[in-house]
């Protein structure tokens, strides 16, 4: 991996989290802890730049959502957390990132090796991709544990049935004896999720992982998810397009939009009220959301080409409040629940307004946030 932009070691930007564990000095490290990170892909004339400055951070045993639209830079944050990409084929070109403490830009290989399944383990979306079509599932099951656990043939073969059956497989020495194509594609991911859980890691990385599953297999697997990860104080990061698998399932949610996260916060807040007009544009387009027999509201526009990111803010192009204030890059910028202005003509804060007194959980990057005020309601006064 090539990092030209040498991870910076100040203290955190966010400087919240003794208050997001509830205790002042007592606050355990973050699982993960990504700070700044600003990652690009060199391409033919020029570079996509794929991640502008994304800070993020999980404790432990939290499930927190990473959601916005194909593109938005999703995935890329979570394979650099374990520094999945395609080694060579991109470049980091500032902040850092650790994994427990530890700085996974400067880690060899070998640790990285030792730490990916043990520290962070990850599923993705299409689990096909992730096993092998030509072994058993049992043969994977028990390759994992014995390279990770030293455990004997039949052990890890009576782990890896008590794992099946953990993750509600009705038939486990069935399933030790398939292949994956003879299993459901909700089967496969349980089999995926169970392969994560055997080293008991820290973190569990879900990219989109029910995404390819129909609506009812997605909520089992999704309880199931957040059943043994609660019991095993596993916290997950959760990537996902959809905003109802969020609401079902995340602690807290990061909302991210052309490689920079836009609005953060506790779940319930954020969604209850949202302050970002793209988190507004993505709840709204919720099913539930919509009046009977009326479309679905689509947030106009697409996404930005990456090879040429915005100057301003990222979300200018496709905004309703879009004005001039706006041809500058808004900071992620903690907000009191009563601070208004989208709309409303309100100025653009000169400074970021931490400490204004009240110190709030929630984050946006916004001249002009949403009045708090239900989902679908909101700006309406405007
Ligand atoms: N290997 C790559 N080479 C070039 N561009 C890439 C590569 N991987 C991802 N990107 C680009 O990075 C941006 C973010 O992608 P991604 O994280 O996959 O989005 P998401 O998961 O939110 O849909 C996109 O513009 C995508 O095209
Ligand atoms: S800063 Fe301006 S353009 Fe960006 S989301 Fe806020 S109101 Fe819209
Ligand atoms: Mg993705």
């Amino acid at each position: 991996m090539s990092a030209p932009g040498r991870p910076k070691r100040e203290t955190p930007p966010w400087g919240d989290g003794a208050q997001r564990q509830g205790g002042a000095m007592s606050a355990p490290e973050p699982v993960l802890e990504i700070r700044d990170l600003s990652l690009e892909f060199p391409v033919f004339g020029g570079a996509v730049r794929a991640l502008g400055g994304v800070s993020l951070r999980v404790m432990p045993g939290e499930i927190v959502g990473v959601v916005g639209e194909s593109g938005s830079g999703k995935s890329v944050t979570a394979m650099a957390a374990l520094r999945l990409l395609p080694p060579g084929g991109y470049r980091v070109t500032g902040g850092g990132l650790r994994l427990c403490g530890e700085d996974v830009l400067a880690a060899s290989e070998a640790r990285m090796r030792q730490w990916r399944g043990r520290r962070a383990a990850m599923i993705f979306q299409e689990p096909m991709t992730a096993l092998n079509p030509t072994r058993r599932i049992g043969d994977q099951l028990t390759g994992v544990l014995r390279a990770h656990h030293r455990l004997g043939r039949r052990e890890a073969l009576e782990r890896a049935g008590a794992l099946l059956r953990d993750m509600m497989i009705p038939d486990p020495v069935r399933t030790l004896r398939a292949y994956p194509f003879e299993l459901s594609g909700g089967m496969r991911q349980r089999v995926m999720a169970a392969m994560a859980f055997s080293c008991d890691p820290a973190l569990l990385i879900a990219d989109e992982p029910t995404t390819a599953l129909d609506v009812t297999v997605q909520r089992q697997v999704l309880q199931l998810l957040r059943h043994r990860a609660r019991e095993r104080g596993t916290a997950i990061l959760f990537i996902t397009h959809d905003m109802a698998v969020v609401s079902q399932f995340c602690d807290w949610v990061y909302v991210m939009y052309a490689g920079t996260v836009v609005e953060q916060g506790p779940t319930g807040r954020v969604l209850d009220a949202p302050r970002h007009p793209y988190t507004r544009g993505l709840l709204d387009g919720l099913p539930e959301r919509a009046a009977p027999g009326a479309d679905l509201a689509a947030i106009p526009g697409r996404v930005p080409d990456m090879r040429r990111p915005p100057q301003g803010c990222v979300f200018f192009d496709r905004c309703a409040f879009a004005d001039e204030a706006c041809r500058r890059r808004p900071e992620l910028r903690s907000l009191a629940d009563g601070e208004s202005g989208a709309g409303t003509g309100a100025a653009p804060p000169s400074a970021p307004e931490i400490g204004l007194g009240i110190v709030s959980e929630r984050r946006v990057a916004c001249w002009h946030p949403l009045a708090v005020e239900p989902a679908g309601r909101a700006g309406e006064e405007a």
